[in-house]
């Protein structure tokens, strides 16, 4: 139902999970979907006791990414061919002014 948590621990930190799952739209500063106050489908998430929302934040921010998997933040080191030719393909030009590669940076 939510996001894909596998590789999580790539993105976030344990801080930034535990402290979602406390009190996700603060967190978010935004309006969330399905965790905050009921009756959002997710909102017993919270309620968990603290010590057991500590013990699933420490084992989903283990759960890190292979570096170029689609849930990875960076691309695998080095450059790619595959990469260099989605980008051709389907990248308009104006990107390429708007946006850094950060395979570049
Ligand atoms: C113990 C149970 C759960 C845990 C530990 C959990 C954990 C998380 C975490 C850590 C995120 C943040 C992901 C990110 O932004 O990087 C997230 C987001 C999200 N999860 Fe869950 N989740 C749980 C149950 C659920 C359930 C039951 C639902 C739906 C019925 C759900 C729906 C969502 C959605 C939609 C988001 C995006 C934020 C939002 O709009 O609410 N989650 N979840």
């Amino acid at each position: 139902m939510g996001l894909s948590l596998d590789g999580i621990g790539s993105k976030r930190s344990v801080e930034w999970i535990e402290k979602f799952l406390h009190d996700p739209e603060n967190v978010y500063g935004a309006q969330t979907l399905d965790h905050g106050m009921a009756p959002k489908e997710a909102a017993y998430v919270s309620r968990i006791p603290a010590e057991n929302l500590h013990l699933i934040a420490v084992f989903l921010s283990e759960l890190r990414a292979d570096p170029g998997s689609s849930v990875a933040k960076r691309p695998p080191e080095g450059r790619s061919e595959f990469i260099d030719s989605m980008i051709g393909t389907w990248a308009p030009d104006s990107w390429k002014e708007k946006y850094q590669d950060i395979r570049e940076k």
